[in-house]
């Protein structure tokens, strides 16, 4: 008989150890640990399909059959035909398109879309000819129709639903496991991992346990078979990715969609990607009729940013594009020696620094103040560029005063207060010039000229806050 071997799997960081703890060793959460048994022969088995050479085998028996091969003889992966399934965003991100054998996971807070992603780039997948198979854990396969015929409505593509969708509300393993090699689809979705179960374990689906073994499972047989897999994975009440670790190793991209659920804009954003570049984002608006792609990035922006204490609008790069978010700040008596300072979608060390040296270089007394700050729009703002408008933004709500119309700014602040190069300038004036602004302040030195556009050099923080009125 098979031995099993029990493990202790942290839940959060996904740290395994041998025994049971009540904090986590490794990244101190509390009551994480939860008990993993592997059965031996299970675990061999599993590691079969995704490794073995074409011709099959197994175990040490067939060892000889398995070869070594010189770099230069291994096919090309780069030649592989990407699967482009037509929504542009999220091929974006994706790097141009899903990659066949891949396994990519969709994170995002209950109601932003991550279902109806899936739905609409199932959709557009299916209309390409080869079966897609979507697989609902959560919602009866009625619901999906009725979300489908609800999204083709006012789908450019085509108001019929799409015939090689095929959708199957189950959670079993097997039974999806089944289907999926009647199918041979091009693509897989599972909607959500977190509900699929394998019968023959001992463990609750959800659990790490099930998570892992069906998360394995599904990502070597899509290897395997050559369909693209896409996981819908949900966040946990702290914000991560469910059993975030435990999955980010197993699959090739992680996605999170981001936003507010209130608003319409969303931001879907690659934190990993083997075949591409994990800066791209996509944007996405929620419609009465699906999500609709935002390909201009003004869009992001208020249609008409007045001026305002504590707004300052800054010219930021997202990968292949640049787009114009508004960083936003507040200032307010606090107590001094616990004021607090907040970043949302931006660097939180980075603010604490630029307090630092508004303070310092600047003599803004901002000690006893609490500080707010945030980018509006959803997008994380994580470059060094957007120093300039958040110190302004922060001067101008302490000093209630604002950057004249239509101007934006952009630039690095070095601890001296000094302001710094930034890189890709002419983009960043250009994309502001494309979007209405007429003055954008840029780190001294920079000899470029854009027509229609002032560029005002600033030299150091203190003269910038000059510019406020
Ligand atoms: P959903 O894809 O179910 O979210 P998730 O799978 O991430 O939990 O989307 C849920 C929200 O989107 C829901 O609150 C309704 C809204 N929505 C629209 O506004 N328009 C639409 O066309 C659809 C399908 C959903
Ligand atoms: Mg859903």
């Amino acid at each position: 008989m098979a031995k099993a071997r029990t493990q202790f799997v942290c839940s959060h960081c996904g740290s395994s150890f041998a025994k049971w703890a009540g904090r986590c060793p490794d990244c101190g959460t509390w009551d994480a640990l939860e008990e993993f048994r592997i059965d031996k022969s299970a675990t061999q088995d599993a590691h079969r399909p995704a490794f073995a050479s074409p011709a099959g085998g197994s175990g040490v028996d067939d060892a000889s059959r398995v070869q070594a091969l010189p770099i230069t003889d291994i096919g090309e992966a780069e030649n592989t035909p990407r699967i482009v399934t037509g929504i542009g965003e999220f091929d974006r991100v994706l790097g141009g398109g899903l990659v066949p054998g891949s396994a990519v996971l969709l994170g995002g807070d209950p109601g932003i879309g991550k279902s109806t992603l899936m739905l609409q780039a199932a959709g557009r997948l299916a209309r390409q000819g080869r079966p897609v198979l979507y697989v609902s854990a959560e919602e009866s396969a009625a619901q999906i129709r009725l979300r489908a015929e609800r999204l083709a409505q006012h789908s450019n593509v085509s108001h019929e639903l799409p015939e090689n969708l095929y959708v199957l509300a189950d959670t079993n393993l097997a039974r999806i496991v089944e289907q999926t090699r009647k199918l041979n689809p091009a693509a897989v979705v599972i909607d959500s991992v977190q509900m699929i179960y394998k019968g023959d374990l001992p463990a609750a689906p959800g659990s790490v346990t099930q998570l892992r073994t069906c998360t394995l499972e599904l990502v070597y047989h899509a290897k395997a078979a050559g369909h693209a897999l896409l996981l819908v994975g949900h966040v946990t009440k702290s914000g991560n990715l469910a059993g975030p670790k435990l999955l980010e190793h197993m699959v090739d991209a992680v996605l999170a969609f981001e936003g507010d659920r209130y608003h319409a804009h969303r931001v879907v954003r690659a934190v990993k990607n083997r075949f591409g570049n994990t800066l791209e984002v996509g944007l996405f608006e929620m419609t009465g009729t699906g999500l609709a792609e935002v390909t201009d990035a003004g869009g992001l922006l208020a249609k008409e940013h007045a001026p305002r204490p504590g707004s300052v609008v800054c010219p930021v790069l997202s990968g292949s594009r640049c787009l114009l978010v508004e960083i936003q700040a507040l200032t307010a008596t606090g107590f001094l020696g616990s004021a607090k300072r907040k970043a949302t979608g931006l660097d939180s060390n980075r603010l604490a620094m630029l307090i630092a040296v508004l303070e310092k270089r600047a003599e803004l007394r901002l000690a006893d103040q609490d500080v707010f700050t945030s980018s509006v729009g959803g997008l994380k703002i994580a470059e060094p560029a957007a120093d300039l408008p958040l110190a302004l933004a922060i001067a101008g709500a302490h000093l209630n005063r604002s950057l004249p119309e239509k101007t934006a700014a952009v630039g690095e602040i070095g601890l001296g207060g000094e302001v710094r190069h930034v890189q890709q300038l002419e983009r960043r004036l250009a994309e502001a010039q494309r979007l209405g602004f007429s003055r954008v302040l840029v780190p001294k030195g920079s000899k470029l000229k854009v027509e229609g556009l002032d560029t005002h050099p600033v030299d150091s923080l203190d003269q910038a806050i000059q510019e406020l009125q």
